[in-house]
C-alpha cells in the first residue's frame, strides 16, 4: 500500500461515510473514535475510542465487473486472517461472507461499498472493524472478542495496521486467494446447523461460488445456494 495517503482523524460518525465524503485516489482513514460506525444491514459498530482499529481503504478496482466483486471480499478477509495469525495463537478463520472468527467469537467485521459504473466497479470502500484493545463489550452483538482478551496483551495500533496493510499489498497479488479463502472458512468441515427466514437444518459447506454465494449440501446430499443475508449460521 506505498502509493496510499494515509489520513488519521481522532473523530468522525463512520469512517465509511467521511471516506465517500472526502475520498480521493488511493487512500486510507483510520480513526479513533466514530459516533455512529456502520456495521452490515442496520446494524451498528461498537468501539470505545482509541482502543480498536477503525479504518476504511478507497481502492479503484481495474476492470472488476460488478459480478467478480467477491474477490475484493477474498483478499481483504485472507489478509486480516494473515494479520490476525501474528498476534493470536488460536485458528482465525472467515465466517462467510467476510467476518472474522477466533473460535465462536467475531473479532473483526468488513463493511465493502462499491461505487459502480455500468457493470465495472469505479470505486470500492472497504470498512474494517478490527478490535484490539477493548476489554468489555456493551452493546448486543451476539460475540464479540479482541486480541486483547485473547492475549492478554496490549497491541500497538500504528504497527497493526502497518502489518496489515502489508498483507493487504501481498494478498491483493496473490493467485491463490479463492482457495486461501476457501481453506480458512469458519466451520468448513462436518455438518453445521444453518438457518434461513423459514427453516433450520444440518448442513457441510462445499464452497463459495466466484459470486460470492455460499453452497451447502444438506444431510441428504441435496446442494444449495445461498445468497447474503439468505442462511445464517446457527451458533
Ligand atoms: C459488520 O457488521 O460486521 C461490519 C462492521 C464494519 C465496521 C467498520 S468500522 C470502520 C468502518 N466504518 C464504519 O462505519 N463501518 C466500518
Amino acid at each position: 500500500m506505498r502509493d496510499f495517503k494515509i489520513v488519521h482523524i481522532e473523530e468522525t460518525d463512520s469512517t465509511n461515510r467521511w471516506m465517500k465524503e472526502n475520498g480521493e485516489g488511493k487512500m486510507v482513514v483510520v480513526a479513533d473514535y466514530q459516533t455512529a460506525g456502520k456495521g452490515c444491514g442496520s446494524n451498528s459498530w461498537e468501539s470505545e475510542r482509541g482502543k480498536n482499529l477503525l479504518l476504511s481503504i478507497l481502492v479503484h478496482p481495474q476492470q472488476l465487473e460488478a459480478k467478480n466483486q467477491f474477490i475484493v471480499t477474498q483478499i481483504v478477509s485472507v489478509a486480516l486472517c494473515k494479520t490476525l495469525e501474528e498476534y493470536v495463537s488460536a485458528p482465525v478463520e472467515i465466517k462467510w461472507p467476510n467476518d472474522i472468527y477466533v473460535g465462536d467469537k467475531k473479532i473483526c467485521g468488513v463493511l465493502i461499498e462499491n461505487k459502480l459504473q455500468g457493470c465495472m466497479i469505479k470505486d470500492s470502500i472497504i470498512g474494517i472493524g478490527l478490535n484490539v484493545n477493548q476489554q468489555a463489550f456493551k452493546s448486543d452483538a451476539p460475540n464479540p472478542v479482541s486480541i486483547r482478551q485473547l492475549t492478554g496483551r496490549e497491541t500497538d495500533l500504528k504497527e497493526l495496521l502497518s502489518v496489515f496493510l502489508k498483507h493487504l499489498e501481498n494478498t491483493a497479488q496473490s493467485k491463490t486467494n479463492p482457495a486461501d479463502y476457501r481453506n480458512r472458512m469458519y466451520r468448513r468441515q462436518g455438518l453445521h446447523p444453518f438457518r434461513t427466514k423459514s427453516i433450520c437444518f444440518n448442513a457441510r459447506i462445499i464452497g463459495v461460488n466466484d459470486d460470492g454465494r455460499l453452497m451447502l449440501q444438506d444431510e441428504n446430499g441435496v446442494a444449495h445456494l445461498y445468497a447474503f443475508k439468505e442462511v445464517v449460521f446457527v451458533i
